[in-house]
Protein backbone atom coordinates (compact mmCIF):
# COMPACT_ATOMS: atom_id res chain seq x y z
CA UNK A 1 0.00 0.00 0.00
CA UNK A 2 1.23 3.81 -0.71
CA UNK A 3 1.70 5.84 2.24
CA UNK A 4 2.17 9.24 1.98
CA UNK A 5 3.77 11.42 4.69
CA UNK A 6 3.64 14.84 5.02
CA UNK A 7 5.92 16.12 7.85
CA UNK A 8 8.67 17.94 5.33
CA UNK A 9 5.78 20.39 4.52
CA UNK A 10 4.79 20.95 8.39
CA UNK A 11 6.70 24.31 8.44
CA UNK A 12 5.37 25.90 5.85
CA UNK A 13 1.63 25.21 6.37
CA UNK A 14 -1.00 25.98 8.47
CA UNK A 15 -3.21 23.11 9.85
CA UNK A 16 -6.09 25.36 9.68
CA UNK A 17 -5.37 25.63 5.99
CA UNK A 18 -4.63 21.65 5.50
CA UNK A 19 -7.73 21.24 7.21
CA UNK A 20 -9.48 23.15 4.53
CA UNK A 21 -7.70 21.87 1.60
CA UNK A 22 -8.36 18.61 2.96
CA UNK A 23 -11.60 19.63 2.76
CA UNK A 24 -11.91 20.28 -0.49
CA UNK A 25 -10.20 17.32 -1.45
CA UNK A 26 -13.03 15.03 0.11
CA UNK A 27 -15.64 17.29 -1.67
CA UNK A 28 -13.35 16.48 -5.07
CA UNK A 29 -13.24 12.67 -4.15
CA UNK A 30 -16.86 12.90 -3.92
CA UNK A 31 -17.06 14.43 -7.52
CA UNK A 32 -14.88 11.84 -8.39
CA UNK A 33 -16.61 8.98 -6.84
CA UNK A 34 -20.56 10.10 -7.99
CA UNK A 35 -18.79 11.05 -11.56
CA UNK A 36 -20.28 14.25 -11.79
CA UNK A 37 -17.45 16.26 -12.88
CA UNK A 38 -16.26 17.69 -16.17
CA UNK A 39 -14.97 14.61 -18.46
CA UNK A 40 -17.29 11.97 -16.62
CA UNK A 41 -16.85 9.72 -19.81
CA UNK A 42 -13.32 8.77 -19.24
CA UNK A 43 -13.25 7.27 -15.93
CA UNK A 44 -13.53 3.59 -16.60
CA UNK A 45 -9.78 3.29 -15.13
CA UNK A 46 -11.18 3.77 -11.99
CA UNK A 47 -12.19 0.46 -11.82
CA UNK A 48 -9.59 -0.60 -14.23
CA UNK A 49 -7.69 -3.70 -10.99
CA UNK A 50 -10.94 -5.25 -11.16
CA UNK A 51 -12.49 -4.74 -14.36
CA UNK A 52 -9.42 -6.14 -16.84
CA UNK A 53 -10.80 -9.63 -17.81
CA UNK A 54 -9.30 -12.97 -17.60
CA UNK A 55 -9.25 -12.81 -21.37
CA UNK A 56 -7.64 -9.72 -22.02
CA UNK A 57 -4.71 -11.12 -19.07
CA UNK A 58 -4.60 -14.19 -20.49
CA UNK A 59 -4.43 -12.98 -23.95
CA UNK A 60 -1.76 -10.81 -23.68
CA UNK A 61 0.14 -13.89 -22.03
CA UNK A 62 -0.64 -15.81 -25.00
CA UNK A 63 1.06 -13.59 -27.62
CA UNK A 64 4.03 -13.90 -24.99
CA UNK A 65 4.32 -17.54 -25.23
CA UNK A 66 3.53 -17.34 -28.96
CA UNK A 67 6.67 -15.28 -29.72
CA UNK A 68 8.57 -17.11 -27.38
CA UNK A 69 8.20 -20.45 -29.44
CA UNK A 70 8.88 -18.55 -32.54
CA UNK A 71 12.13 -17.00 -30.92
CA UNK A 72 11.25 -13.58 -31.19
CA UNK A 73 13.92 -11.75 -29.20
CA UNK A 74 13.14 -8.31 -30.28
CA UNK A 75 9.96 -6.70 -29.43
CA UNK A 76 9.57 -3.20 -31.02
CA UNK A 77 6.48 -1.32 -29.44
CA UNK A 78 5.38 1.81 -31.32
CA UNK A 79 3.41 4.21 -29.55
CA UNK A 80 3.46 8.23 -28.15
CA UNK A 81 2.24 9.83 -24.58
CA UNK A 82 -0.17 7.36 -23.00
CA UNK A 83 0.66 4.59 -25.60
CA UNK A 84 4.20 4.26 -24.31
CA UNK A 85 4.79 6.16 -20.85
CA UNK A 86 3.20 3.28 -18.56
CA UNK A 87 4.72 0.32 -20.13
CA UNK A 88 8.57 2.04 -20.60
CA UNK A 89 8.23 3.03 -16.93
CA UNK A 90 7.28 -0.40 -16.45
CA UNK A 91 9.77 -1.82 -18.08
CA UNK A 92 12.47 0.58 -16.78
CA UNK A 93 11.43 -0.44 -13.09
CA UNK A 94 11.34 -3.94 -13.10
CA UNK A 95 14.24 -4.86 -15.90
CA UNK A 96 17.86 -5.86 -14.75
CA UNK A 97 19.74 -2.44 -15.39
CA UNK A 98 22.44 -4.65 -17.51
CA UNK A 99 21.53 -7.87 -18.06
CA UNK A 100 18.43 -9.46 -19.95
CA UNK A 101 18.08 -12.85 -19.20
CA UNK A 102 18.43 -15.50 -22.26
CA UNK A 103 14.80 -16.13 -22.34
CA UNK A 104 13.09 -12.95 -22.70
CA UNK A 105 13.07 -10.65 -25.85
CA UNK A 106 14.50 -7.00 -25.58
CA UNK A 107 11.68 -4.78 -25.88
CA UNK A 108 12.00 -1.36 -27.20
CA UNK A 109 9.94 1.36 -28.16
CA UNK A 110 9.57 3.46 -31.07
CA UNK A 111 6.91 5.81 -32.22
CA UNK A 112 7.84 8.40 -29.35
CA UNK A 113 9.82 10.89 -31.50
CA UNK A 114 10.52 11.91 -35.13
CA UNK A 115 14.41 11.74 -34.98
CA UNK A 116 15.20 10.02 -38.50
CA UNK A 117 18.58 8.43 -36.54
CA UNK A 118 16.74 7.07 -33.64
CA UNK A 119 14.73 5.00 -36.55
CA UNK A 120 17.86 4.00 -38.55
CA UNK A 121 20.03 2.41 -35.89
CA UNK A 122 16.34 0.84 -34.47
CA UNK A 123 16.43 -0.70 -38.41
CA UNK A 124 19.66 -1.46 -37.89
CA UNK A 125 19.28 -3.62 -34.35
CA UNK A 126 16.01 -5.12 -36.50
CA UNK A 127 18.36 -6.44 -39.33
CA UNK A 128 20.37 -8.62 -36.40
CA UNK A 129 17.37 -9.94 -34.57
CA UNK A 130 14.14 -11.57 -34.49
CA UNK A 131 11.42 -9.09 -34.89
CA UNK A 132 7.78 -8.99 -33.39
CA UNK A 133 6.02 -5.15 -33.40
CA UNK A 134 3.36 -4.09 -30.96
CA UNK A 135 2.01 -1.11 -32.57
CA UNK A 136 -0.63 1.14 -29.75
CA UNK A 137 -2.73 4.01 -31.19
CA UNK A 138 -6.12 4.75 -29.59
CA UNK A 139 -7.18 6.90 -32.01
CA UNK A 140 -5.21 5.12 -34.77
CA UNK A 141 -4.35 8.12 -36.24
CA UNK A 142 -0.89 10.09 -34.28
CA UNK A 143 1.55 10.94 -36.65
CA UNK A 144 5.06 9.85 -34.84
CA UNK A 145 3.47 6.03 -34.65
CA UNK A 146 2.12 5.79 -37.78
CA UNK A 147 5.40 6.97 -39.30
CA UNK A 148 7.40 4.09 -37.31
CA UNK A 149 4.84 1.78 -38.08
CA UNK A 150 4.86 2.42 -41.88
CA UNK A 151 8.28 1.86 -41.45
CA UNK A 152 8.65 -0.93 -39.25
CA UNK A 153 5.26 -3.13 -40.76
CA UNK A 154 7.20 -2.44 -44.52
CA UNK A 155 10.25 -4.24 -42.85
CA UNK A 156 8.48 -6.92 -40.99
CA UNK A 157 6.77 -7.52 -44.25
CA UNK A 158 9.66 -7.65 -46.77
CA UNK A 159 11.39 -10.17 -44.14
CA UNK A 160 8.96 -13.00 -42.66
CA UNK A 161 6.26 -12.17 -45.54
CA UNK A 162 2.85 -11.06 -45.48
CA UNK A 163 1.15 -14.29 -43.49
CA UNK A 164 3.99 -14.16 -41.15
CA UNK A 165 3.74 -10.40 -40.55
CA UNK A 166 0.63 -10.78 -39.34
CA UNK A 167 1.58 -12.87 -36.72
CA UNK A 168 4.08 -11.17 -35.48
CA UNK A 169 2.17 -7.75 -35.33
CA UNK A 170 -0.03 -6.84 -32.60
CA UNK A 171 -2.51 -3.86 -32.68
CA UNK A 172 -3.86 -2.13 -29.57
CA UNK A 173 -6.57 0.56 -30.73
CA UNK A 174 -10.30 1.30 -30.62
CA UNK A 175 -13.11 -1.13 -30.23
CA UNK A 176 -14.30 0.06 -34.30
CA UNK A 177 -12.88 3.30 -34.90
CA UNK A 178 -9.62 4.76 -36.65
CA UNK A 179 -6.94 3.92 -39.43
CA UNK A 180 -5.38 1.66 -37.16
CA UNK A 181 -8.20 -0.70 -36.77
CA UNK A 182 -9.48 -0.50 -40.17
CA UNK A 183 -5.76 -1.56 -41.22
CA UNK A 184 -5.91 -4.41 -38.70
CA UNK A 185 -9.13 -5.56 -40.01
CA UNK A 186 -7.42 -5.59 -43.74
CA UNK A 187 -4.21 -7.45 -42.43
CA UNK A 188 -5.55 -9.58 -39.86
CA UNK A 189 -3.86 -8.72 -36.58
CA UNK A 190 -4.69 -9.59 -33.59
CA UNK A 191 -5.79 -6.59 -31.69
CA UNK A 192 -6.44 -5.69 -28.48
CA UNK A 193 -8.97 -2.57 -27.52
CA UNK A 194 -8.27 0.72 -25.66
CA UNK A 195 -11.75 1.09 -24.04
CA UNK A 196 -13.70 3.97 -24.72
CA UNK A 197 -13.68 5.62 -21.59
CA UNK A 198 -9.89 5.47 -20.96
CA UNK A 199 -7.79 8.05 -21.62
CA UNK A 200 -4.27 7.58 -22.94
CA UNK A 201 -2.15 8.78 -19.64
CA UNK A 202 -5.13 6.51 -17.64
CA UNK A 203 -4.34 3.43 -19.61
CA UNK A 204 -1.03 1.79 -18.39
CA UNK A 205 -3.86 -0.82 -16.88
CA UNK A 206 -5.63 -1.91 -20.24
CA UNK A 207 -3.20 -3.94 -22.71
CA UNK A 208 -1.54 -0.46 -23.43
CA UNK A 209 0.67 -1.03 -20.35
CA UNK A 210 -0.22 -4.90 -19.84
CA UNK A 211 0.64 -6.29 -23.38
CA UNK A 212 4.37 -4.96 -23.91
CA UNK A 213 5.07 -5.37 -20.29
CA UNK A 214 3.24 -9.28 -20.51
CA UNK A 215 5.91 -9.85 -23.29
CA UNK A 216 8.65 -8.50 -22.03
CA UNK A 217 8.13 -11.65 -19.11
CA UNK A 218 6.75 -9.74 -16.01
CA UNK A 219 3.56 -10.55 -13.80
CA UNK A 220 0.82 -8.62 -15.18
CA UNK A 221 -1.53 -10.34 -12.83
CA UNK A 222 0.73 -9.48 -9.50
CA UNK A 223 0.63 -5.70 -10.82
CA UNK A 224 -3.35 -5.92 -11.30
CA UNK A 225 -3.41 -7.15 -7.77
CA UNK A 226 -1.39 -4.34 -6.43
CA UNK A 227 -3.21 -1.43 -7.97
CA UNK A 228 -6.63 -3.35 -6.85
CA UNK A 229 -5.30 -3.82 -3.40
CA UNK A 230 -4.19 0.35 -3.45
CA UNK A 231 -7.72 0.76 -4.97
CA UNK A 232 -9.77 -0.72 -2.41
CA UNK A 233 -7.87 1.86 0.01
CA UNK A 234 -8.27 4.72 -2.00
CA UNK A 235 -12.30 3.90 -2.08
CA UNK A 236 -12.56 4.98 1.60
CA UNK A 237 -13.42 8.55 2.10
CA UNK A 238 -11.13 10.04 5.09
CA UNK A 239 -8.30 12.56 5.55
CA UNK A 240 -6.30 9.91 6.45
CA UNK A 241 -7.10 8.68 2.23
CA UNK A 242 -3.26 9.04 0.49
CA UNK A 243 -4.64 9.99 -2.53
CA UNK A 244 -6.95 12.62 -0.48
CA UNK A 245 -3.62 13.91 1.54
CA UNK A 246 -1.61 14.49 -1.39
CA UNK A 247 -3.90 16.09 -3.75
CA UNK A 248 -4.81 18.35 -0.52
CA UNK A 249 -1.08 19.33 0.18
CA UNK A 250 -0.44 20.01 -3.44
CA UNK A 251 -3.26 22.21 -3.82
CA UNK A 252 -2.26 24.11 -0.66
CA UNK A 253 1.20 24.52 -1.62
CA UNK A 254 -0.01 25.83 -5.28
CA UNK A 255 -2.91 27.89 -4.28
CA UNK A 256 -1.90 29.26 -1.15
CA UNK A 257 2.13 29.38 -0.79
CA UNK A 258 2.65 30.10 -4.21
CA UNK A 259 4.42 26.76 -5.75
CA UNK A 260 4.30 26.36 -8.86
CA UNK A 261 6.15 23.67 -9.48
CA UNK A 262 6.02 20.34 -8.35
CA UNK A 263 9.59 17.89 -8.43
CA UNK A 264 9.17 14.32 -8.23
CA UNK A 265 12.19 13.26 -6.98
CA UNK A 266 13.72 9.58 -7.40
CA UNK A 267 16.66 7.77 -5.58
CA UNK A 268 16.67 5.01 -7.91
CA UNK A 269 17.50 5.20 -11.91
CA UNK A 270 15.15 2.74 -12.22
CA UNK A 271 12.35 5.08 -11.20
CA UNK A 272 13.54 7.95 -13.57
CA UNK A 273 10.92 7.23 -15.94
CA UNK A 274 7.63 6.57 -13.45
CA UNK A 275 9.03 10.40 -13.07
CA UNK A 276 8.25 10.87 -17.00
CA UNK A 277 4.70 8.69 -16.66
CA UNK A 278 4.04 11.19 -13.90
CA UNK A 279 4.44 14.49 -15.66
CA UNK A 280 1.96 13.39 -18.16
CA UNK A 281 -0.56 12.32 -16.39
CA UNK A 282 -0.39 15.60 -13.69
CA UNK A 283 1.12 18.10 -17.00
CA UNK A 284 -1.70 16.88 -19.60
CA UNK A 285 -4.78 16.58 -17.07
CA UNK A 286 -3.95 19.82 -14.92
CA UNK A 287 -2.29 22.43 -17.25
CA UNK A 288 -5.12 23.89 -18.86
CA UNK A 289 -7.22 26.69 -18.36
CA UNK A 290 -4.42 29.00 -17.22
CA UNK A 291 -3.58 26.93 -14.21
CA UNK A 292 -1.47 24.03 -12.87
CA UNK A 293 1.69 22.99 -11.30
CA UNK A 294 4.41 22.86 -13.80
CA UNK A 295 5.32 19.03 -13.09
CA UNK A 296 9.37 18.47 -13.10
CA UNK A 297 11.68 15.74 -11.88
CA UNK A 298 15.04 14.97 -10.62
CA UNK A 299 16.40 11.78 -10.48
CA UNK A 300 19.34 12.19 -7.38
CA UNK A 301 21.32 11.34 -6.47
CA UNK A 302 23.14 12.65 -9.91
CA UNK A 303 20.79 15.72 -9.83
CA UNK A 304 22.03 16.32 -6.62
CA UNK A 305 25.04 17.39 -8.55
CA UNK A 306 23.17 19.11 -11.09
CA UNK A 307 19.48 20.68 -10.41
CA UNK A 308 20.77 20.20 -6.68
CA UNK A 309 21.86 24.07 -6.52
CA UNK A 310 18.84 25.79 -7.77
CA UNK A 311 16.89 23.82 -5.62
CA UNK A 312 18.76 24.29 -2.90
CA UNK A 313 19.10 27.92 -3.65
CA UNK A 314 17.41 29.27 -6.72
CA UNK A 315 14.12 30.69 -7.41
CA UNK A 316 12.02 29.70 -4.56
CA UNK A 317 9.22 27.98 -7.14
CA UNK A 318 9.22 24.62 -5.78
CA UNK A 319 7.98 21.87 -3.89
CA UNK A 320 9.04 17.77 -3.72
CA UNK A 321 7.26 14.76 -3.64
CA UNK A 322 10.11 12.38 -3.07
CA UNK A 323 8.79 8.43 -3.96
CA UNK A 324 10.65 6.53 -1.68
CA UNK A 325 11.36 3.38 -1.59
CA UNK A 326 11.90 1.33 1.84
CA UNK A 327 13.92 -1.89 0.50
CA UNK A 328 16.38 -2.71 -2.03
CA UNK A 329 15.86 -5.62 -3.79
CA UNK A 330 19.85 -6.37 -4.14
CA UNK A 331 22.66 -6.33 -1.31
CA UNK A 332 26.07 -4.62 -1.66
CA UNK A 333 28.11 -4.00 1.29
CA UNK A 334 31.15 -1.56 1.65
CA UNK A 335 33.92 -3.22 2.21
CA UNK A 336 36.89 -2.24 4.23
CA UNK A 337 40.66 -0.85 2.52
CA UNK A 338 43.99 -1.24 3.77
CA UNK A 339 44.85 2.07 2.94
CA UNK A 340 41.96 4.04 3.23
CA UNK A 341 43.17 6.46 0.78
CA UNK A 342 39.66 7.54 0.01
CA UNK A 343 38.81 7.68 3.37
CA UNK A 344 35.38 5.09 3.46
CA UNK A 345 36.56 2.39 5.77
CA UNK A 346 33.65 4.28 8.26
CA UNK A 347 31.28 3.02 5.76
CA UNK A 348 32.94 -0.34 6.03
CA UNK A 349 29.79 -3.24 6.43
CA UNK A 350 27.25 -0.72 5.51
CA UNK A 351 25.20 -1.47 2.70
CA UNK A 352 25.07 1.01 -0.59
CA UNK A 353 20.97 1.38 0.25
CA UNK A 354 22.22 2.98 3.78
CA UNK A 355 24.11 5.49 2.03
CA UNK A 356 21.54 6.67 -0.81
CA UNK A 357 18.91 6.62 2.23
CA UNK A 358 21.39 9.04 4.35
CA UNK A 359 21.45 10.89 1.26
CA UNK A 360 17.53 11.03 1.05
CA UNK A 361 17.23 12.18 4.73
CA UNK A 362 20.06 14.75 4.72
CA UNK A 363 18.34 16.54 1.20
CA UNK A 364 15.10 16.31 2.44
CA UNK A 365 16.43 18.39 5.63
CA UNK A 366 18.38 20.76 3.40
CA UNK A 367 15.73 21.07 1.34
CA UNK A 368 13.30 21.88 4.15
CA UNK A 369 15.49 24.72 5.32
CA UNK A 370 16.21 25.85 2.35
CA UNK A 371 12.62 26.63 1.74
CA UNK A 372 11.37 23.43 0.10
CA UNK A 373 8.54 21.63 1.36
CA UNK A 374 8.82 18.09 0.99
CA UNK A 375 6.68 15.35 0.92
CA UNK A 376 6.99 11.49 0.38
CA UNK A 377 5.34 8.53 -1.49
CA UNK A 378 6.46 5.48 -0.41
CA UNK A 379 6.74 1.47 -1.83
CA UNK A 380 7.84 -1.29 0.03
CA UNK A 381 10.23 -2.19 -2.88
CA UNK A 382 10.06 -2.04 -6.57
CA UNK A 383 8.46 -5.09 -7.72
CA UNK A 384 4.97 -5.70 -10.26
CA UNK A 385 2.43 -5.50 -7.35
CA UNK A 386 3.77 -2.31 -5.66
CA UNK A 387 4.20 -0.28 -9.30
CA UNK A 388 0.27 -1.80 -10.06
CA UNK A 389 0.05 0.32 -6.76
CA UNK A 390 1.86 3.28 -7.50
CA UNK A 391 0.13 3.84 -10.96
CA UNK A 392 -3.37 3.54 -9.32
CA UNK A 393 -2.40 6.20 -6.26
CA UNK A 394 -1.08 8.40 -8.89
CA UNK A 395 -4.24 8.51 -11.44
CA UNK A 396 -6.90 8.48 -8.44
CA UNK A 397 -5.34 11.45 -6.86
CA UNK A 398 -4.66 13.41 -10.01
CA UNK A 399 -8.18 13.09 -10.88
CA UNK A 400 -8.96 14.35 -7.08
CA UNK A 401 -6.31 17.15 -7.64
CA UNK A 402 -7.48 18.33 -10.70
CA UNK A 403 -11.04 18.93 -9.81
CA UNK A 404 -9.69 20.91 -6.53
CA UNK A 405 -7.88 22.79 -9.24
CA UNK A 406 -11.22 23.07 -10.75
CA UNK A 407 -10.29 21.64 -14.52
CA UNK A 408 -11.35 18.55 -16.30
CA UNK A 409 -8.76 15.85 -15.76
CA UNK A 410 -9.32 13.92 -18.52
CA UNK A 411 -8.58 15.63 -21.52
CA UNK A 412 -6.48 17.84 -23.68
CA UNK A 413 -7.09 20.44 -25.61
CA UNK A 414 -3.54 21.95 -25.91
CA UNK A 415 -1.78 18.94 -27.73
CA UNK A 416 -3.76 20.06 -30.80
CA UNK A 417 -2.19 23.24 -31.61
CA UNK A 418 1.46 21.79 -32.75
CA UNK A 419 -0.05 19.06 -34.65
CA UNK A 420 -2.02 21.53 -36.75
CA UNK A 421 1.22 23.72 -37.59
CA UNK A 422 3.15 20.61 -38.44
CA UNK A 423 0.41 19.16 -40.68
CA UNK A 424 0.51 22.71 -42.74
CA UNK A 425 3.71 22.42 -42.63
CA UNK A 426 4.42 19.53 -43.72
CA UNK A 427 1.51 20.70 -46.46
CA UNK A 428 -1.17 17.51 -45.55
CA UNK A 429 -3.86 17.28 -47.57
CA UNK A 430 -6.81 19.52 -46.69
CA UNK A 431 -4.36 22.23 -44.56
CA UNK A 432 -3.73 24.28 -48.17
CA UNK A 433 -5.49 27.39 -46.41
CA UNK A 434 -3.06 26.66 -42.64
CA UNK A 435 -0.39 25.73 -45.39
CA UNK A 436 -0.72 29.58 -47.02
CA UNK A 437 -1.15 31.38 -43.32
CA UNK A 438 1.74 29.62 -41.54
CA UNK A 439 4.17 29.98 -44.85
CA UNK A 440 3.67 33.94 -44.33
CA UNK A 441 4.62 33.68 -40.69
CA UNK A 442 8.18 32.35 -41.45
O1 LIG B 1 -2.98 10.92 -22.71
C1 LIG B 1 -3.27 11.05 -23.89
O2 LIG B 1 -4.45 11.00 -24.28
C2 LIG B 1 -2.21 11.25 -24.95
O3 LIG B 1 -0.95 11.36 -24.41
C3 LIG B 1 -2.21 10.09 -25.93
O4 LIG B 1 -1.97 8.91 -25.24
C4 LIG B 1 -1.16 10.28 -27.02
O5 LIG B 1 -1.36 11.49 -27.68
C5 LIG B 1 -1.23 9.14 -28.04
O6 LIG B 1 -2.49 9.07 -28.60
P1 LIG B 1 -2.97 7.81 -29.42
O7 LIG B 1 -2.95 6.63 -28.51
O8 LIG B 1 -4.34 8.15 -29.88
O9 LIG B 1 -1.99 7.63 -30.56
Amino acid sequence: MIKVNLGGCSSFVKDADYSKYVGKALDAFDVLQNESGAGNDFLGWKTLPVDVTEDIISGCEAVRDSWKAKGINLVIVIGIGGSYLGAKCALEALSHSFVRPADQPQVVFAGNNLSEEYLAELMDLAKTSNVAVIVISKSGTTTEPAVAFRIFKEYVEATYGKAEAAERIVAITDASRGALKTLSNQEGYKTFVVPDNVGGRYSVLTPVGLLPIAVAGFDIRAMLAGAAEEREALMVKSADNAAVQYAAMRNLLHLENGKSTEILVTYNPKLTFLAEWWKQLYGESEGKDLKGIFPASVANTADLHSMGQFIQEGSRIMFETVVSVEKSNRSVVIGTDEQNLDQLNYLAGQHVNHCNAMAQLGTKLAHIDGGVPQMEVSIESINEKNLGAIFYFFEFACGVSAYVLGVNPFNQPGVEAYKKNMFALLEKPGYEEQTKAIKARI
